[in-house]
């Protein structure tokens, strides 16, 4: 079928070239002369294009034949999900703070929310506010203040409430150093200080995340 198509293509080109009376398109055309010329292009053009569909189409199987363009293919079948996917994966990479260390034993533990809020006023609220609204100064810092809990970094956000809480459990444990040049505050290291226990982390976590969960 593709070859005999070419074959018509070529004919028909040839045919144009001397007189259009072989094609289809030609009759219409033949009548004015100086539009003959014009459409004798356009019908060869629109030939031309049905003749580059077929090789497309070849392109994209000898495409997806070679591995890499998989993600092409599933681009073309369902470009929104791949677009959202893709963002999200992009938007979910989580803050970490500047201190190294993996999660601490909280994140094992059941948090409650409510032993959480007293932990929160006494430990946390001088620097991320009431309720953990934020808006504490923090001069030397490239934000210059210290970051709201509510709403929390969307990258910390995860509806999966472990992740989420470990997201939020690196910084309690390690503490973290914010950008800038001289930051007046520094996140407490509260796990590796042992200043509070795994289950009071665990129990500010919960309140936290109640925080954001409204
Ligand atoms: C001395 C001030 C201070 C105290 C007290 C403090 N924090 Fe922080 N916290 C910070 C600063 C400053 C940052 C920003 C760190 C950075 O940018 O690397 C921060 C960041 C965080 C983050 C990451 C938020 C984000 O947007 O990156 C979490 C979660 C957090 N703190 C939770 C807590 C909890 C829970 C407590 C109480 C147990 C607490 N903090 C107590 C200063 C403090």
């Amino acid at each position: 079928m593709k070859r005999r198509l070419e074959i018509v293509t070529g004919m028909c080109a040839a045919v144009a070239v001397l007189a259009m009376a072989a094609c289809g398109s030609a009759p219409t055309p033949t009548a004015t002369t100086a539009p003959v010329a014009t459409s004798a292009p356009a019908a060869t053009a629109t030939t031309a294009a049905t003749a580059t569909s077929a090789p497309a189409a070849t392109a994209t199987t000898a495409a997806t034949a070679t591995g890499a363009p998989t993600a092409a293919a599933t681009a073309t079948t369902e470009p929104t999900a791949t677009a959202a996917d893709a963002g999200a994966t992009a938007t979910s990479e989580p803050a970490q703070p500047s201190n190294a260390g993996g999660p601490g034993k909280a994140i094992d533990l059941t948090g409650d929310a409510k032993a959480g809020a007293t932990i929160y006023v006494d430990n946390c609220k001088k620097c991320h506010g009431d309720e953990g609204k934020g808006g504490i100064s923090n001069p030397g810092s490239s934000d210059g203040t210290i970051p709201p809990l509510n709403p929390i970094d969307d990258t910390l956000v995860n509806k999966d409430p472990k992740v989420f809480a470990t997201n939020l459990d690196l910084f309690v444990e390690h503490g973290s150093t914010p950008e800038g040049s001289n930051p007046k505050q520094k996140m407490t290291a509260f796990g590796d200080e042992k200043k509070l226990t795994p289950q009071q982390i665990a129990d500010v976590i919960a309140y936290v995340i109640s925080l954001n969960s409204k």
